[in-house]
């Protein structure tokens, strides 16, 4: 059964969804407690170059592949590298998508538990016992999480088998400029508290000292993939879903722009509040739900700036996730045949599944730490962003950069005949894949 391939509806369309994959619980949960665990302004600069010289020019490499063959990430390179090895890079982007919202999925759940918090009003005033043992006790029991985890992907399977089109788009438009407006009035906040300095020093000068720890570039790149949505394929099939008449260079460095854009405006909410109420930088992957409550109680109406908070982040969450499990479900839908509702909901209860093991992580199974001292989901975590990603960038970036003729790479990403466009193909030819390989031997230890 061969139906017509799905589109957007429009140029904006795309925009909007693409930047709705790409802010999420990246900008706010997962850069700011990266940046704190790697010492802050030093990563805050690896993580900006590895934006502007790896991630902006790979989102166009992405999306340009999707357009053009207008496929899913396994059926993009099959189409366009015929008998060749390519789609396997494909099935990486299919196994780091399920591991990635595996463990999303978990997060933004504990998102949608504290939006409900702040609704009934229960966490307006802090917990007797405080805010960070109060979210401890709440992750740390055994069904609590899970079953926030399964709302959530519940939420996020009925929005894709839907249809992207009109729930998300819609929501976006409307909860994506709530979200900037509500962490601009936070930042502003969070600067008026007493030790703000301490935190915009932390953030903003950077201590190059800690550039000799090798794990601080792995971790800038890592955050600048998941950050961007880029390696997975995610942006591939949203590229898919785009034709031809649509100009993609001032597209792609649009999202990138702004969603770096969200990135430093939270940490300017995040690091002020940190240093006021002396929570330690590098707590991990708690750190905003601990810090964002404390922010909150101490300024007027700070319950009702909760509630739209953690409703704007929830959403936020919701479109980066459907962007994930858009990964599996279209290459389900061409390669097995499947109807759009088998394929998301059997995708779908296989990441929960997955996230199961990331949430009991927290509690039960907090001895289990397969990486190093990392638990379950910081372990699911590194191995997909640090690893699976920038492996996929980089497999994209040599598809197009030596897999296409200059003049094709050129065309797919509407750069024929300018001078940006020889800027780009160096930087994807050559320097990006370099500079990820020197990346990850000198994270092996090897550089
Ligand atoms: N970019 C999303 C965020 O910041 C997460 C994501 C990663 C989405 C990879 C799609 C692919 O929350």
């Amino acid at each position: 059964m061969n139906m017509a391939r799905e589109s957007w509806a429009s140029k904006l369309g795309f925009m909007l969804a693409a930047m709705g994959s790409a802010v999420g619980l990246g900008n706010i949960w997962r850069f700011s407690y990266v940046a704190g665990e790697n010492g802050g302004g030093a990563f805050l600069i690896l993580y900006l170059i590895s934006v502007l010289v790896i991630g902006i020019p790979l989102l166009l490499v992405e999306v340009s592949i999707g357009r053009k063959a207008q496929s899913d990430v396994v059926g993009s390179y099959e189409k366009l590298a015929p008998g060749k090895p390519w789609y396997l890079a494909g099935f990486f982007g299919i196994g780091a998508s399920l591991l990635i919202l595996g463990f999303y999925s978990v997060v933004a759940g504990w998102s949608f538990y504290y939006f409900w918090n702040y609704l009934n009003g229960f966490f307006f005033n802090e917990p007797q016992e405080g805010y960070g043992p109060a979210f401890e006790s709440f992750t740390t029991t055994l069904t609590q999480p899970l079953i926030w985890h399964g709302l959530f992907m519940v939420v996020t399977i009925l929005i894709v088998l839907s249809g992207v089109k009109k729930g998300i788009e819609l929501a976006n438009k409307i909860f994506m400029p709530l979200l900037a407006i509500l962490l601009i009035i936070l930042a502003g906040f969070s600067l008026s508290l007493d030790g703000a300095a301490e935190g915009m020093r932390f953030l903003f000068q950077p201590d190059w000292s800690v550039l000799s720890d090798p794990t601080v570039y792995i971790s800038a790149l890592g955050q600048a993939f998941f950050s961007l949505s880029l390696g997975v394929g995610a942006m591939m099939t949203y590229g898919s879903y785009l034709s031809s008449s649509h100009k993609l260079p001032g597209a792609t460095f649009g999202i990138g722009i702004m969603d770096t854009l969200f990135a430093i405006i939270s940490g300017v909410v995040i690091f002020p509040a940190v240093f006021a109420f002396s929570i330690e930088p590098d707590s991990g992957p708690v750190l905003v739900f601990i810090t964002l409550p404390s922010i909150f109680n101490q300024m007027p109406f700070g319950g009702y700036v909760g509630i739209l908070f953690f409703l704007s982040l929830s959403l936020a969450a919701i479109s980066s996730s459907v962007s994930l499990l858009e990964v599996p479900v279209s290459y389900l839908m061409r390669a097995a045949s499947w109807t759009r509702r088998k394929a998301a909901m059997v995708s779908g209860l296989i990441i929960f599944i997955l996230g199961i093991g990331a949430s009991l992580g927290m509690g039960v199974l907090a001895g289990v730490t397969p990486i190093g001292e990392n638990n379950i989901m910081d372990s699911m975590d590194y191995i997909a962003s640090n690893i699976f990603l920038p492996l996929g960038g980089m497999t994209m970036a040599l598809f197009v950069g030596w897999h296409f003729t200059k003049r094709t790479a050129l065309e797919a990403a509407d750069l024929s005949g300018t001078g940006l466009g020889s800027v780009w193909y160096g930087l994807v030819r050559y320097i990006a894949p370099i500079l990820i390989v020197i990346i990850f031997l000198q994270a092996l230890g090897l550089f």
